[in-house]
């Protein structure tokens, strides 16, 4: 009953309430499958616990970042149920050991912190020490429009965390999801890709000085993370590796992501996110569904939005593999040094 007045209510209240956050609290529909690429029974309203349901993944190791809150910690805490051993990532050794000690199975707590590249290092030079293949590579966490230009290494701070951290730890961690008989890497980005830059990314402006706008560099970021899974899976594909990368949507949900929101959107969030959002449960389910899902052996390059494969919307450059490639090798050319 919630869920139908849910849907009745998105289309109407919330576009006026949240327009930022309504703009992308839906996903695809039929119409939008690319061809070739199996339909789950699932949707938006499936949840993290539903789509793995039967699916054991005991022998089978995740590493996950941002396991230490919201959808980050709900995929962890599901894996691991489903027997995975989940190495889960949080900026510091403290908060990732909670997060772990937080959920039932067996856990590794890592410190990672993606705006400081060398514990990037550091923590793939420990994981490789573990020796196992990793058979899902989950690159979840994420932070989302800082009111103000932050810059890192002198460049925008969302790019750098939500793109380049995650494409170093990935390039670093390679050999390990290509060691595993089929390793996913799985990048969560958002229907915020279509807030990016007309152009798609601004490699004149990767500092964001000019004209920054939240928002805007927010979808950057995003867009960046479905062009870097794009153009791996496309290198993949021809290194006749076995292994595969798609990007999620994971769909729009009341976590810690909305910290730097205007004081009127979170309690307009709290108080009638319901009527719109997702729970995290469900938040976590398109993840889960697609790192695990027997269906999804094999398929590579796509988006997928509430548990299914979906076109991303035309003109947003989410599939422009030239525009991926170009942001693979300028993201090579600025984190050259931490990559090998
Ligand atoms: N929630 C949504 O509606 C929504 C919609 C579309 C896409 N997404 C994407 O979903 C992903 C997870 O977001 P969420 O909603 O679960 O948000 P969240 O509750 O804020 O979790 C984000 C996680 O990322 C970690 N993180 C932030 N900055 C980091 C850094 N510099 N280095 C390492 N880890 C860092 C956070 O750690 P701390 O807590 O210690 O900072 C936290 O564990 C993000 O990529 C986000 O863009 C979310």
């Amino acid at each position: 009953m919630d869920m139908e007045r849910r849907k009745f209510i998105a289309g109407v209240g919330a576009a006026t309430t949240l327009p930022l956050l309504s703009s992308c609290s839906r996903g695809g529909d039929d119409a939008r499958r690319p061809p070739g690429v199996p339909v789950s029974p699932f949707g938006d309203e499936s949840t993290a616990e539903e789509v793995t349901a039967g699916i054991d993944l005991r022998g089978k190791t995740v590493l996950i970042t941002g396991a230490t809150s919201g959808l980050g910690l709900e995929t962890m805490r599901v894996l691991a149920l489903r027997g995975a051993h989940v190495i889960g990532t949080g900026r510091t050794l403290e908060k990732a050991k909670a997060a772990c000690e937080s959920v039932e199975g067996r856990t590794t707590p890592i410190a990672l912190e993606l705006e400081r590249w060398d514990t990037i290092v550091s923590a793939t030079d420990l994981i490789k020490t573990l020796g196992m293949p990793i058979d899902m590579l989950i690159c979840n966490a994420g932070i989302m429009a800082l009111p103000t230009l932050e810059q890192v290494y002198g460049l925008e701070k969302q790019f750098v965390v939500n793109h380049l951290g995650h494409f170093i730890l990935t390039n670093r961690l390679l050999p390990q999801v290509q060691a595993a008989p089929q390793g996913r890497v799985v990048v969560v980005s958002s229907l915020g890709y279509q807030w990016a830059p007309a152009g798609g990314i601004e490699f004149d402006n990767l500092d964001g000085a000019r004209d920054y706008v939240p928002n805007k560099m927010y979808g950057q970021s995003k867009l960046a993370n479905g062009l870097f899974s794009l153009e791996l899976s496309r290198r993949l594909r021809e290194a006749g590796s076995a292994a595969t990368s798609n990007s999620v949507h994971p769909g729009i949900i009341l976590t810690n992501l909305g910290r730097h929101f205007d004081p009127w959107k979170r309690t307009m969030g709290r108080l009638i996110g319901w009527t719109f959002m997702k729970t995290i449960p469900e938040g976590a389910a398109t993840t889960c569904y697609v790192a695990t899902a027997d269906a999804l052996s094999g398929v590579s390059g796509h988006y997928f939005e509430d548990c299914n494969p979906v076109v991303p919307m035309s003109g947003k450059h989410m599939d422009d593999v030239v525009l991926a490639q170009k942001l693979w090798q300028k993201s090579t050319e600025i984190v050259s040094e931490y990559l090998s």
